[in-house]
């Protein structure tokens, strides 16, 4: 999908993510969580080993998706989308459901609509496969593009084990 940037006059394109892309994809996931202000370079070597694994199985079995923003052939921006198992509600009688995640942009093309862009195409593919809703959990640089695009909070809680 070729996408005109009508405030700055690139042409960005959209592409969905392949096996191939696997280290783009751990990048943005690294430089999302430093950028959250995680600081523990442990912990981040940690969660780079653990997640690999998960997200390559995932984009061979297509439970995860992921898209990319490329311009003149350099990709800088992502998002990504996992779809896991969950027993139906009242409210959903699918067996699935659809989280975002990895979303990022180059700090140099920020504020340009990218993240808005993946957004919008992952919400156009997540009807097409005709899921129920969409989550996704906030960072504070992400939280008003979010809602600009029609998100709002859940009821969700969570108590801390560890
Ligand atoms: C959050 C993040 C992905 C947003 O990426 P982005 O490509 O800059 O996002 P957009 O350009 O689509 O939107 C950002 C802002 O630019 C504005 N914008 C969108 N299109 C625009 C355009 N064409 N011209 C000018 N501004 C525009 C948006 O309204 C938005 O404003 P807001 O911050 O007040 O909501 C990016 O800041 C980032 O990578 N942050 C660090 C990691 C992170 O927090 N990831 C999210 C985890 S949930």
């Amino acid at each position: 999908m070729s996408v005109p940037d009508a405030t700055h006059g690139v042409d960005f394109k959209i592409r969905e993510a392949t096996t191939a892309d696997l280290g783009a994809i751990m990048l943005h996931r690294r430089r999302m969580y430093e950028d959250m202000g995680y600081k523990d370079q442990s912990a981040l070597k940690a969660m780079e080993l653990t997640s690999r694994s998960f997200i390559k199985d995932g984009l061979e079995d297509g439970t995860y998706r992921g898209w990319l923003v490329e311009i003149s052939g350099r990709i800088v921006a992502g998002g990504g989308l996992m779809i896991v198992r969950q027993p139906s509600s009242p409210r959903d009688p699918s067996s699935r459901r659809s989280w975002i995640m990895n979303m990022y942009t180059d700090p140099e093309y920020r504020g340009r609509g990218l993240a808005t862009s993946i957004i919008e195409t992952i919400i156009i593919w997540c009807r097409e496969n005709e899921f129920h809703w969409v989550s996704l959990r906030a960072s504070d640089a992400g939280r008003h593009l979010y809602e600009s695009l029609g998100f709002k909070p859940t009821n969700e809680m969570r108590l801390m084990l560890k």
